[in-house]
């Protein structure tokens, strides 16, 4: 059995909506018997598989200290892939989901926030020595904060190359426990979806080696998502730059220099400096 960890210490990043999203086409494309677990007190993910018409994904909720024999009970029933949802935070629960997972997934949205507590996560999962891969949710279309998110977010490890967009589709279909894919299939929503699964499906089947995920369908249509503006132009690559000296210049404020005026990528995130952010993680870190 394959365990995924949906981790991501910032609230409303998108763990409940895509573990939920996630399970169900699993379990459409094959990959099944597939259970969800909630670790989340919220209990977000009960609510939506109460509300559920058919029992599958199947269900377990499961604490810190019952987390190992509660999937251990799901092996022994034969279930392929069991996708944990975790709560917002940073906490020894975490750590436990994060060492008994195979790959964890960590949403985030494009905002410099949720940025920002990326580096915690990925602490964790360094420390287990676990495979990361973030998903950008809840994006803007045409948004150029998108494109950025995912230049800052490959500094730190694997980025999907699947976006899921922010439609509301996402918050309406789960109100009576279905999916974007169940309630309209044709949707590009249901789309974003089916091609995030076979992208995640395919690095389950790779780190595993096994043929047995490994899905006939391969995403070729991810392409399609590349077409939206975020990804149409290639991204500059980042620019890592010493740490900034005190200023020694003309001061601009008596040059009279207008903001406008100034190029577009001194502006962006503030200016070139922040975009070596280290979202969350201590400076001293990176110099061990
Ligand atoms: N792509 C999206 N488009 C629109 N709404 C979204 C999208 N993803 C999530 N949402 C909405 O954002 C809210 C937060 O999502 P969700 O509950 O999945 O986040 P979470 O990370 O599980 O939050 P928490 O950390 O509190 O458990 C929900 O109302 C959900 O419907
Ligand atoms: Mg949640």
């Amino acid at each position: 059995m394959l365990v995924v960890a949906m981790a991501s210490q910032k609230g409303g990043s998108g763990k409940t909506t895509l573990a939920g999203h996630l399970a169900v086409e699993a379990e459409k494309s094959g990959a099944g018997p597939v259970a969800l677990i909630d670790t989340d007190p919220q209990g977000s993910l009960s609510h939506w598989w109460n509300a559920r018409a058919v029992r599958s994904p199947q269900f377990a909720q499961a604490g810190v200290f019952d987390l190992a024999s509660v999937l251990n009970h799901l092996r022994r029933l034969g279930i392929k892939l069991a996708i944990v949802d975790t709560p917002p935070a940073i906490s020894e629960s975490i750590a436990e989901v994060i060492s008994r997972s195979d790959l964890v997934l960590v949403p985030t949205r494009p905002s410099p926030h949720d940025l920002r507590a990326v580096g915690a996560t990925v602490d964790i999962a360094e420390r287990f020595e676990r495979p990361l891969i973030f998903i950008v949710n809840a994006a803007t279309a045409r948004a150029r904060i998108t494109g950025e998110a995912v230049v800052a977010l490959s500094q730190h490890g694997t980025v999907a190359p699947v976006t899921i967009h922010h439609r509301v589709d996402f918050a309406a279909s789960m109100v009576d426990g279905r999916t974007v894919g169940e309630v309209s299939p044709k949707s590009a929503s249901a789309k974003e979806v089916s091609d995030l699964w076979l992208y995640v499906q395919d690095r389950l089947a790779r780190l595993k080696k096994s043929e047995t995920l490994a899905s006939e369908a391969r995403p070729q249509d991810i392409s399609a998502h590349m077409e939206d503006e975020d990804f149409a132009e290639p991204l500059p690559p980042p620019v890592l730059h010493p740490a900034p000296k005190p200023y020694e210049g003309v001061d601009r404020r008596k040059e009279g220099r207008d903001r406008r005026d100034i190029p577009q990528d001194e502006v962006l995130f503030g200016g070139q400096e922040r975009r070596t952010n280290r979202f969350g993680r201590r400076q001293a870190d990176y110099f061990k």
